[in-house]
């Protein structure tokens, strides 16, 4: 896989001068309301900073909006309730790969955060070693986060 994306982001050299595209949660929307076991909508637009064929994100639902993982990519225990999982956003038109992004994702048991509190959904998505220029690059993460309101 590793040498598909490095194809892929040789192949689409042509972007490098294109502006970055902005990272957003799409949805859900800043300040939607949530409770245990709900199920809210899921879109995330990758920023894709190195230019590869697939971007990996991660999903979170944490306590506070994250800046930082730890030495394996993820984001430090008690700092999140939730790891729904890890996805690949097909660039550049792409056949999709799996594990696609859902597009809902099911708030667990957050019975023990009161009424009114904040917590967040939270995406990492990673630029994997070797895949930015000038391709001897360690991993990189960018963090976006989407404050939701307990209800
Ligand atoms: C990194 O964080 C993830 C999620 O909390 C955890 O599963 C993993 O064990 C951690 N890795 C290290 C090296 O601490």
């Amino acid at each position: 896989m590793r040498l598909l994306f490095t194809c892929v982001a040789a192949l689409a050299g042509f972007a490098a001068t294109a502006p970055a595209a902005k990272r957003s949660v799409t949805e859900p929307a800043t300040g939607t309301s949530i409770s245990s076991g709900e199920s809210i909508p899921f879109n995330y637009v990758d920023s894709n900073w190195c230019h590869e064929g697939y971007t990996p994100i991660t999903v979170w639902l944490s306590t506070s909006a994250p800046t930082g993982v730890n030495a394996t990519g993820g984001l430090p225990s008690g700092t999140y309730i939730e790891y729904f999982g890890k996805y690949l956003i097909a660039n550049f038109g792409l056949s999709p790969m799996q594990p696609v992004p859902p597009t809902s994702l099911t708030i667990p048991d957050i019975s023990s955060y009161p009424s009114s509190s904040t917590l967040y959904l939270s995406v990492v998505e990673t630029a994997l070693a070797g895949t930015c220029p000038p391709g001897n690059q360690p991993a990189q993460y960018r963090f976006t986060s989407v404050p939701l309101i307990v209800v």
